[in-house]
């Protein structure tokens, strides 16, 4: 077995609230002119923490996310009332990954200080283009200067910082994303995650592109924009070592590892999923979305679950390999062979060999290759048959 099965356990928070809503996101965030009680809603994570480790105990947490919506809303007694309560419920390992998403505004940049004093030691930016007008296009409430600096202050603040972009927007050629990712490296430290803009459904964008309003790169644009991502990022030692995410060796974000190598994690606060294994089975769990209805759920059951279901054999190995082809160090097959009680089809996989979709790596690890990533659901679907 290598570094990437041993068992590791996350705890994932979601904070559910931002500013304003911007019109390509369908995340579960919600935007609230009133304010929010933040303090009855640390209440409740800490609540359904409790109800989490009651069911899955002795665990030792190795990272710990807060994603959103927007966490850098939160206060930074907030984030330490909610680390406490993990630490109350849990064992913490003492190099735990503890990541925050933020906002990258002058405001959000200001808290970066306390979150580190509460525990916080990783930050990931939500930075999208360092174009003032994609960003504009984009809904963003912050300019690409304002962007950079919030990047400053989080290099100074923490040992590892990451930021987000989002590429393959209208217009944009391959030659303008080299060159905006090239300026994007020079300020990147170990990880990148770079996302090809999709349109969601029930979005405004959604509509827009429907009406002809918004055009997205066609296929042949994309594929290239997909490429020059690859290739500007391996050649400034940042890697692809998931479809969207890039990093130094060992640079990786912990937390994510644990979802695309189907570790185990828990899942807090208003539509956060969570994956847990009891007595031998594993359990998808799934909590209310509706910010308010989540808080009345825990105040008066002690958690928010709306769905908690026994995954079958052939769901959970599905998972495993549309999560585990997403790495580049691909998935172990004995690891498969053990969880579906039989091996992958040999034929099946001769048959996407030869295509050139899948290869063998030199650990002897099955991986989707750079041709087969645009097509990877298809690659699942064939080997799952
Ligand atoms: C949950 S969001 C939170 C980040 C933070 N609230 C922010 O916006 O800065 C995580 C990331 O998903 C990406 N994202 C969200 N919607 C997307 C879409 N429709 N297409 C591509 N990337 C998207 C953005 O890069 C965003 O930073
Ligand atoms: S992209 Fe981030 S800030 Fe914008 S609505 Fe989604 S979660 Fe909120």
């Amino acid at each position: 077995m290598s570094d990437a099965d041993d068992e590791k356990f996350g705890v994932y928070i979601h904070w559910p609230f931002c500013l304003s809503k911007c019109p390509y996101c369908d995340f579960n965030s919600h935007v609230r002119h009133t304010g929010v009680d933040e303090a009855r809603i640390a209440r409740a994570f800490a609540a359904e923490i409790g109800a989490t480790a009651a069911r899955v105990p002795g665990r030792t947490v190795s990272s710990i996310f807060f994603g959103g919506g927007t966490p850098s809303l939160m206060q930074p007694t907030t984030i330490a009332a909610v680390l406490d309560a993990v630490a109350q419920h849990w064992t913490v390992a003492g190099d735990a990954e503890v990541t925050l998403e933020a906002n990258p505004t002058s405001v959000e940049a200001t808290r970066f200080r306390g979150y580190r004093s509460a525990g916080v030691n990783r930050v990931s930016l939500g930075v999208q283009a360092l174009d003032d007008r994609a960003l504009a296009e984009l809904g963003r409430l912050h300019s690409a200067r304002e962007a950079l600096d919030a990047v400053a202050v989080a290099r100074s603040a923490f040992d590892r910082y990451s930021f987000d972009l989002i590429y393959a927007r209208p217009g944009q050629t391959p030659q303008q994303w080299a060159s905006e990712l090239t300026r994007a490296l020079a300020e990147a430290g170990e990880h990148l995650s770079l996302y090809q803009l999709t349109i969601e459904p029930d979005t405004p964008f959604a509509s827009l592109h429907a009406a002809g309003k918004l055009k997205t790169p066609g296929e042949d644009t994309a594929r290239a924009l997909y490429d020059t991502t690859q290739e500007v990022c391996a050649a400034h030692g940042l890697p692809a070592y998931e479809i969207s995410n890039h990093a130094r060796p060992g640079g990786e974000c912990r937390h994510n590892l644990i979802y695309w190598r189907a570790h185990e994690y828990a899942g807090v606060g208003p539509g956060a999923h969570g994956r847990l294994d009891i007595d031998g089975e594993r359990h998808a769990t799934a909590t209310e979305k509706r910010p308010e209805s989540w808080l009345m759920r825990v105040e008066a059951r002690g958690h928010g679950l709306v769905g908690d279901d026994v995954l079958t054999r052939e769901e959970r190995c599905d998972e495993f390999l549309l999560m585990g082809l997403r790495l580049a160090e691909g998935i172990d097959l004995a690891r498969y062979a053990e969880l579906a009680g039989r091996a992958l089809d040999p034929a099946r996989i001769a048959a996407l060999h030869e295509h050139g979709l899948i290869e063998t790596t030199p650990a002897g690890r099955l991986r989707v290759t750079m041709p087969g990533f645009p097509v990877l659901d298809a690659v699942v679907a064939d080997l799952a048959a």
